[in-house]
């Protein structure tokens, strides 16, 4: 059974004249152990879609289950076997504790009897890299430390399901990082299923198995990387520049190519060189074999990719 299978997910905030519906019917499905990466631009709807499935809003309308639980009927059942760590991870950290005061707080407040208190919150600060930091007062500690203390606070009760709401934003390069590091390190461990908003598309592309991209309250595009990269193909090109005879042109009968002819104006419209463009899924699998062929024809001068970044295919989708 998927973790999280819902449909038709509406919500508007205001009242009647002022209504804005920031998701029009959106479905979601995630199988336990995914990472699933939910991207789009500041405003997409991205938290209003957590908080719907978190069962901390409720939806103007949806239907399905979380952890088979029915998303509108039991939206407190939800709320009490999910983690949910908003984009601050101020919240929730009490700056006047030190990091183990704090996640011994918490083991109060989601109710872990006394005698498993110690080891839920040692278990927790060895997943996270934080037992070097367990006096240190949470001020005191960087953004990204301080973040890992929110994801190790939201992973004390071990929930088979966890929203992450732009876990690496504000933090630089460097402890963004890490914290993807241990989204993987900890899914593979436990099996967690984690459910990621970012708007970093490198991001998602890094760890998320599957991602669903999101425009003004819209799904745009779904699937893996792989998935997206493979529908959007045919937008890979390879350019190869050179001087060739005249039979270069029955590459077209095996390649999708344009072929253009490069004058050079100082050299009174003499001439120089033809530039062959190759449209092709893949650049890679299919780089060797051009070259191989057009060598065949004549001396090739340079040889230029373009490859689909996952931001090409997010600005195709979402404009
Ligand atoms: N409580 C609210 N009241 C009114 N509008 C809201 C509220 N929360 C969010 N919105 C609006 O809904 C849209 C989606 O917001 P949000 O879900 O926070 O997007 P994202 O997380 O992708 O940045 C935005 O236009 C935002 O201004
Ligand atoms: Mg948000």
């Amino acid at each position: 059974m998927a973790v999280i299978d819902v449909r038709n997910v509406r919500k508007s905030y205001g009242k009647k004249k002022k209504k804005t519906e920031v998701l029009h019917s959106i479905d979601v499905k995630v199988e336990k152990g995914e990472i699933f990466g939910l991207l789009g631009k500041n405003g997409a709807g991205k938290t209003t879609l957590i908080k719907v499935m978190a069962g901390l809003l409720v939806p103007d309308s949806a239907e399905g289950h979380v952890l088979g639980y029915d998303v509108l009927k039991e939206a407190d059942r939800i709320r009490a076997n999910v983690s949910l760590v908003a984009p601050t991870a101020d919240i929730g950290v009490d700056p006047v504790l030190t990091v183990r005061q704090n996640l011994l707080f918490w083991t109060t407040v989601y109710g872990i009897p006394s005698k498993k208190m110690q080891n839920a919150v040692d278990e927790v600060m060895e997943a996270l890299d934080l037992m070097r930091y367990k006096d240190a007062w949470a001020m005191e500690i960087s953004a990204g430390t301080r973040q890992r203390l929110a994801i190790a606070r939201a992973l004390l009760v071990k929930h088979e399901l966890v929203f992450l709401d732009e876990p690496t934003v504000k933090l630089d390069m460097e402890a963004a990082k890490m914290i993807r590091n241990f989204i993987v390190d900890l899914r593979n461990r436990y099996n967690i299923t984690f459910f990621m908003t970012t708007h970093l598309i490198e991001e998602a592309e890094e760890i998320c198995d599957r991602v669903m991209i999101i425009d003004k309250g819209k799904m745009k595009a779904l699937g893996s990387v792989e998935d997206l990269r493979r529908k959007y193909s045919q937008e890979e090109e390879i350019i190869v520049k050179g001087n060739f005879d005249e039979r270069v042109r029955n590459l077209k009968n095996f390649w999708n190519v344009e072929i253009h002819e490069i004058y050079e104006e100082e050299f009174d419209n003499i001439q120089r060189d033809t530039e062959l463009r190759f449209k092709v899924e893949n650049v890679d699998s299919e780089i060797s074999k051009i070259i191989e062929a057009v060598k065949e024809h004549g001396e090739i001068t340079d040889v230029l990719t373009k490859r689909l970044t996952l931001n090409d295919i997010f600005e195709k989708v979402i404009s």
